[in-house]
């Protein structure tokens, strides 16, 4: 299975990702971090500490960064509930955190990992950033970043901004300025994957995770026209199937100020950047039935 470590702020979408992520056959979740974002990284911890209880999954979860490097933090509690994971009645954890911190306990995963690891970010990366800065010597263990975030066309929270790296966009642009691979899976993708009203019926008959995950996505207020992304488990998908999203190289560079802050420009033309630079990959085309069948198959499969 392949090695990866969530860095996450869960979050309804966030919680439907670690769903998947630790119950798939073809992944290896070696550490769950946690992030201020959708809430408090108080609550995004404990979210991710219920869900372990929730699957009994012996996975380490290391708590990161209270607010993001510059900006002040402002939460998305208007979409994902006060506690971040509305519409069901979880058991309290019956475990803890670690004592280290998210970018000490990275850190140590890959330092003793015996292949580059694959992390995947569904946060604002404020702790990522912090671990490329404080840790450079990690850069050949990290095998690459799936991130949820950014756009190429609009965004969710200004015109041209999406919530992630509009969070923390002074860590978003250390993260797009690493030199490492980069898989930017942004609403350019998510938005086109929405989980319709029928997959989300579906999933009642789908067992206790099917029940759990009706009643977060029920009580998750990002609704569109034709359903609810579920962005982060894009990444997910995209680990274990790279081939169901369509995805091009592109010159990425994140905006930190003015009245685009937290956009993620593409210079698809070279206008900007020489013209052999590429800096990720983006996500562009996913095809929604494709993603809701899978979604469903997942669920149908969690223990
Ligand atoms: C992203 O923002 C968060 O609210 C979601 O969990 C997702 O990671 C979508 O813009
Ligand atoms: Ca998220």
């Amino acid at each position: 299975a392949k090695p990866i470590i969530l860095d996450m702020d869960p979050g309804i979408d966030d919680a439907a990702a670690i769903a998947v992520a630790v119950n798939h056959p073809d992944l290896d979740v070696k550490l769950i971090t946690t992030v201020a974002g959708n809430v408090s990284v108080e609550k995004t911890t404990l979210n991710a500490l219920k869900l372990l209880t929730f699957f009994d999954k012996a996975i380490p979860v290391a708590q990161g960064a209270k607010a993001p490097l510059k900006r002040p933090f402002e939460d998305a509690a208007y979409i994902h509930g006060e506690s971040g994971m509305p519409g069901y009645d979880f058991d309290q954890p019956n475990r803890q955190a670690m004592s280290t911190n998210a970018v000490e306990a990275i850190h140590h995963v890959l330092q003793q990992a015996d292949e580059p690891i694959t992390i995947i970010g569904t946060g604002a990366y404020t702790n990522l950033a912090q671990l490329l800065t404080k840790h450079p010597e990690d850069k050949p263990q990290i095998k690459g970043f799936i991130l949820m975030g950014g756009s190429i066309s609009a965004g969710n929270v200004s015109s041209v901004a999406e919530f992630n790296v509009f969070t923390d966009p002074d860590a978003a642009k250390i993260v797009f300025d690493s030199g490492l691979p980069i898989t930017m899976i942004g609403l350019d993708v998510t938005l086109k994957a929405l989980i319709t009203p029928e997959t989300t019926q579906a999933l009642l008959e789908l067992g206790r995770p099917g029940k759990m995950l009706h009643g977060l996505i029920t009580a998750y207020g990002d609704v569109h026209t034709g359903g609810k992304p579920m962005h982060d488990v894009n990444t997910i998908l995209y680990a274990v199937n790279p081939n169901l999203i369509k995805t091009t190289p592109a010159a990425i560079d994140v905006v930190t100020d003015g009245p685009a802050i937290g956009a993620t420009v593409s210079d698809f033309q070279h206008r900007w950047h020489p013209t052999d630079f590429y800096n990720a990959n983006v996500g562009i085309d996913i095809d929604a039935a494709n993603f809701n069948t899978w979604f469903l198959e997942q669920v149908s499969l969690m223990p």
